[in-house]
């Protein structure tokens, strides 16, 4: 299948590691022209280079406005266009906090402010250019815990504030997509569950530390936990992220879809 993707302008935000990086690796090799970004300025040209075909990468700070919008206007005046926007980056708030019982309003708030707002102030300095590019395409990366709680152990935190986050961008996602159908934009959500990203081995060692057991018993429990029989990668986000991406999603709007090795067991109409 032909995505059409070659020589599309890319912005992926978070793209210098984990599954952000997978995604534009993924679109390089479409032979789209992709923008990066990050805080780390070290991981980011190292990202860079790695997805290659003349990616570039811009150092911002998304819990700030004014980064949000530049690395929107930086992708711009570097590549004159764009085609596309994937909102992936996310503030870490993996175990924090310990409960909600202690939970600040700054934790409470930390996913929404790192993640959901950024996806919206990123995408509302795109939204003139997506609209001029005439198929414009959003893809908001969510996550499982938009649509189900994990089970609450004592140790490994609470996960309100990724829920509150990932619920709030899936609910921005309808919004936005009923808004600017007639523009030709398309704009979907994507939510992976537990990924084996470089996150993943601190989440096994806090597991193993609240439960007792080693690392290695902990990785196994969880990937049996998958009707998979295994944790999804970032590579298994991508294909997905491709197709809505591409000139082919044309009639697929205001969708969230799950990447979660079979894990969701809630009927999704
Ligand atoms: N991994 C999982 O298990 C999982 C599960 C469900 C959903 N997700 C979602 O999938 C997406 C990617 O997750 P991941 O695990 O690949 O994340 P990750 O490995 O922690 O990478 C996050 C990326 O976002 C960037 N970033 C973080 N905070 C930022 C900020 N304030 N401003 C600009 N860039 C920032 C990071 O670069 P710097 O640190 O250099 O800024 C990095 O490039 C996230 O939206 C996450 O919520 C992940």
């Amino acid at each position: 299948m032909d995505l059409k993707l070659k020589d599309a302008v890319v912005l992926v935000t978070g793209g210098s590691r984990g599954i952000g990086l997978a995604i534009a690796k993924g679109f390089a090799n479409e032979g789209a022209r992709v923008a990066i970004c990050g805080r780390d300025p070290v991981r980011l040209a190292a990202a860079a280079a790695e997805i290659g075909g003349g990616a570039v990468g811009f150092q911002a700070d998304l819990f700030k406005a004014d980064d949000c919008r530049a690395v929107v206007e930086k992708t711009v005046a570097h590549f004159g266009r764009l085609d596309v926007l994937v909102n992936n980056a996310s503030t870490n708030v993996d175990g924090t906090p310990a409960s909600l019982e202690d939970a600040t309003d700054a934790q409470v708030m930390e996913r929404f402010m790192g993640k959901t707002m950024g996806a919206i102030r990123c995408t509302r300095t795109a939204l003139p250019y997506l609209k001029k590019a005439g198929a414009g395409r959003v893809v908001n990366i969510g996550g499982s815990s938009a649509r189900a709680v994990s089970r609450f152990r004592p140790g490994t935190g609470s996960g309100l504030p990724q829920g509150l986050g990932n619920a709030a961008l899936a609910n921005f996602t309808r919004h936005l997509a009923e808004e600017v159908a007639h523009d030709g934009i398309v704009v979907n959500i994507i939510h992976p569950s537990l990924t084996r990203t470089d996150r993943h081995i601190g989440r096994m060692e806090r597991r193993a530390a609240s439960a007792g057991i080693t690392v290695e018993q902990a990785e196994a429990e969880v990937g049996k936990t998958f009707p998979i029989g295994r944790v999804p990668g970032p590579e298994d986000i991508v294909p997905l992220v491709l197709l809505l991406s591409s000139a082919l999603a044309g009639a697929i709007t205001g969708q969230a879809m799950a990447v979660d090795g079979g894990m969701g067991l809630a009927v999704q109409y």
